[in-house]
């Protein structure tokens, strides 16, 4: 055991970095400390922050039984700085400085990149924050209320996880950008988040579900990427914050399946075998298939765009210079340095997809988005055997990477979801698709109930049973 491993509750912010051993760090965090409350209370949850959620707290930092539950007012959640344990001997893994002991102070050569990457990291936590501040108004279930709102807490700690590198590493810089974290909005004109898919708007539970499914997984490749780096206090908060990060995916990945189980379940009550007679499939209160098709195509391929370019100098220099590696690059048999590497990466060369190898350097990343797809497919395999064994014969699919792309090789190629040429436009959800699930999209607050659109999960929270009450709405 080492001491990393306990958590000091006693102060206001919770930690397990010696917060009570840095007087400046402790007094930046605590002046910062007010403005991150009244960002969560005016741009966090709409409804909700004065009732009894039951949210898992971190209470250590170690792979197993790290959280307590308990009911928490999402205002009084301990946010705090948790790093996963320090790693004796700890080494660059890869890029030049491969071998040197790993950095415990930011390398002055590779301070303005570090910082870079730190923020555009933080942007995006309290942007998902941002994006979902409206749906608590309209959960399915106080089981999927609770979920939200752990979600959502998370990803404030998030937050708190890259301004805590901020403010302790770089000096009177980082407070800044620490304030402008706070300052950013998901959508705004004038002051909007880093990404795009940030300033998205999440208009209803299907779009949460597949933000969960996809964005999430997205910061789960980037952090993994960076869970690699030299600079070691990175690489340790990193590490800690994947261990949040499953819960997130996990949201969506078993919410889109119990839309689909309940789409499908209806569906053989009602005798329909054509499951794209879209207006019979409605009539019954659930979201069809087809319908779920264009939301899957909308998200996944805003995701693909927060990959970045395909081909990227910057993904290459903050890999050589050991800041953020490849997915589990400490499991990858190879130089680790990449020199002499080529890797493949699709292009779009005059109207034409094309596979072309290229320095494997420059398609840093181009590889991270390949290993992400790989993942995607996995889900979305398990939600066609529902839809298979339900006996109807509709497989949903993830489109080509250069469908409606925004960024990189394929910007602005109009292509249709199978790769040929067509209108993006026309397999994205429509108008008419958004107020439909819309109309959906009424709160149902009796424990152990659920909308009709959505069957109930499979188990609860914690082991708790069916008719937990997840959120007291009766309390305040
Ligand atoms: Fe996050
Ligand atoms: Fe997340």
């Amino acid at each position: 055991m080492t001491e990393t491993q306990a958590i000091d509750y006693d102060g206001l912010i919770p930690n397990n970095v010696g917060l009570n051993r840095d007087q400046r760090l402790r007094r930046a965090l605590e002046t910062w400390y007010p403005a991150y409350i009244d960002w969560w209370k005016t741009a966090g949850p709409a409804v909700h922050q004065d009732r009894p959620v039951y949210l898992r707290t971190a209470v250590g930092v170690d792979p197993e039984g790290w959280a307590r539950f308990g009911y928490v007012k999402m205002p009084d959640y301990r946010w705090g700085i948790l790093l996963a344990p320090a790693v004796d001997g700890r080494k660059v893994g890869f890029g030049a400085h491969r071998g040197e002991p790993a950095w415990q102070e930011v390398p002055g050569e590779h301070r303005a990149m570090l910082r870079r990457l730190l923020v555009i990291q933080g942007d995006t936590e309290p942007a998902s924050v941002e994006q979902q501040r409206h749906l608590g108004a309209t959960a399915p279930s106080l089981y999927d209320l609770r979920n939200l709102f752990q979600v959502n807490v998370e990803e404030g700690r998030h937050l708190w996880a890259m301004v805590y590198l901020l403010q302790k590493y770089f000096g009177r810089d980082g407070r800044e950008e620490a304030d402008d974290l706070l300052r950013r909005r998901s959508g705004d004109t004038d002051q909007p988040r880093m990404l795009g898919a940030f300033n998205e708007a999440t208009p209803d539970w299907l779009s949460f579900f597949f933000f969960t499914f996809f964005t999430d997984r997205d910061g789960k490749m980037q952090l993994s990427a960076l869970a690699q780096s030299g600079f070691d206090p990175l690489s340790r908060t990193c590490r800690f914050m994947l261990t949040e990060e499953a819960h997130h995916m996990f949201v969506g990945d078993s919410g889109i399946q119990r839309v689909v189980q309940r789409t499908c379940a209806a569906m053989r009550a009602a005798g329909i075998d054509d499951p794209t007679d879209v207006d019979r499939v409605r009539a019954l209160g659930v979201i069809d298939l087809p319908t779920i098709q264009r939301k899957l195509n909308l998200h996944f391929s805003l995701t693909l765009d927060l990959f970045g370019a395909e081909i990227s100098t910057n993904a290459a220099n903050a890999y050589t210079a050991g800041l953020k590696g490849r997915y589990r690059e400490d499991r990858l048999e190879d130089d680790h340095e990449l020199r002499d590497a080529t890797y493949k990466v699709l292009r779009w060369r005059d109207g034409a997809a094309v596979t072309e190898a290229v320095p494997a350097l420059s398609a840093l990343n181009m590889r991270l988005r390949d290993d992400y797809v790989d993942e995607c497919g996995g889900g979305i395999a398990r939600w066609n055997r529902d839809i298979a064994a339900a006996g109807y014969a509709f497989t949903l699919r993830l489109p080509h990477v250069g469908f409606n792309r925004r960024i990189g090789e394929f910007a602005g190629a109009a292509l249709a979801p199978d790769g040929t040429k067509g209108d993006p436009a026309s397999f994205l959800p429509t108008p008419d698709d958004g107020a439909y699930i819309a109309s959906l999209m009424r709160p149902e607050t009796e424990p152990g109930r659920y909308a009709g659109w959505i069957a109930p999960p499979r188990v609860g929270i914690d082991g708790k049973p069916g008719d937990f009450e997840y959120v007291r709405l009766a309390e305040a």
